[in-house]
């Protein structure tokens, strides 16, 4: 596996599998690989001739008071992971290359951005927004895999795929699960022991949630989310960011429970890992 390093050096590398007829698809990631992101790769895999697996923890999309800082991070343990699921190109860019002093441009996606995570996190999706539009210009991938865990920035970014006609196809892949439930992340690594059950409350939640429509398929919108919230707030280091039923396209809020129906929540554990998850209600 190669590791490249520089926007001109993946582009030119880029160019010529492109020239060649290979097929390129891109797993963008901001590293400290766990199973969810060995799973979009291995997706990867299965469909690319070459698989490009972008590595860069992108300063835009947290705010000032987030874990920017703390964010974990370690190129070699990552690179050997990556390599033994077959990645031909780790792209690791410094900051510094990927924003030069002079620049200056957003790529901002109206609407799907205001609510949820974009109504807690004022100017995230423009932070996701902006480098994933300069990673597709940097790999030019056929195709990107995504994670579902993240659903509104998978809507984002399918959003802007088709605004900016971007010939790249979206690929959304499942939320990878512990044992447990508790949807992997990389900021799982900041829980401590006696923190897991308040971040289990998230799956719990979703599977309280589902069994209860299974269970009443009349019951509403607002008592589903009035029993999950109490179950999770029952963890004294819970703080619900936001519990809502949206429709899986549009993200606008449910009124009934539907097949388009998607649980998402954002919940603060302990009042410093914030850990989001979601799940549709009724499977088809
Ligand atoms: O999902 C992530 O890890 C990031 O938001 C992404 C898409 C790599 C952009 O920095």
């Amino acid at each position: 596996m190669k590791v490249v390093t520089t926007p001109a050096e993946i582009q030119m590398l880029a160019g010529q599998y492109r020239s060649k007829g290979l097929i390129i698809g891109l797993v963008p990631t901001m590293g400290w690989f766990h199973e969810g992101h060995l799973s979009l790769m291995r997706e990867a895999r299965k469909k690319a001739d070459k698989v490009i697996v972008s590595l860069f923890v992108n300063p835009m999309q947290f705010g000032p008071a987030e874990d920017l800082d703390s964010y974990p991070y370690d190129l070699d343990r990552d690179c050997k992971l990556a390599e033994e699921i077959g990645v031909d190109l780790l792209y690791a860019p410094a900051k510094g290359v990927m924003y030069p002093q002079k620049f200056a441009t957003t790529v901002h996606v109206e609407g799907l951005t205001s609510g949820l995570c974009g109504e807690s996190r004022p100017g995230h999706f423009d932070g996701v927004t902006t480098v994933v539009a300069k990673l597709f210009n940097q790999t030019l991938p056929h195709f990107a895999v995504f994670g579902e865990k993240d659903f509104q920035q998978l809507a984002v970014i399918r959003q802007m795929v088709a605004d900016l006609d971007f010939p790249i196809e979206i690929i959304g892949h499942p939320i990878v699960r512990e044992d447990s439930g508790l949807a992997m992340s990389s900021r799982n690594t900041y829980l401590k022991d006696n923190e897991m059950a308040a971040a289990h409350s998230l799956s719990k939640g979703i599977e309280l949630a589902k069994t209860l429509v299974k269970n009443n398929r009349g019951i509403s919108v607002q008592q589903l989310i009035e029993r999950v919230s109490e179950d999770v707030t029952s963890h004294r280091k819970c703080d619900i960011d936001y519990i809502e039923i949206v429709d899986k396209n549009t993200l606008d809020p449910c009124k009934q429970v539907s097949v388009d129906s998607v649980l998402v929540m954002a919940v603060k554990i302990n009042g410093r890992i914030r850990l989001i998850d979601n799940s549709i209600l009724i499977a088809c």
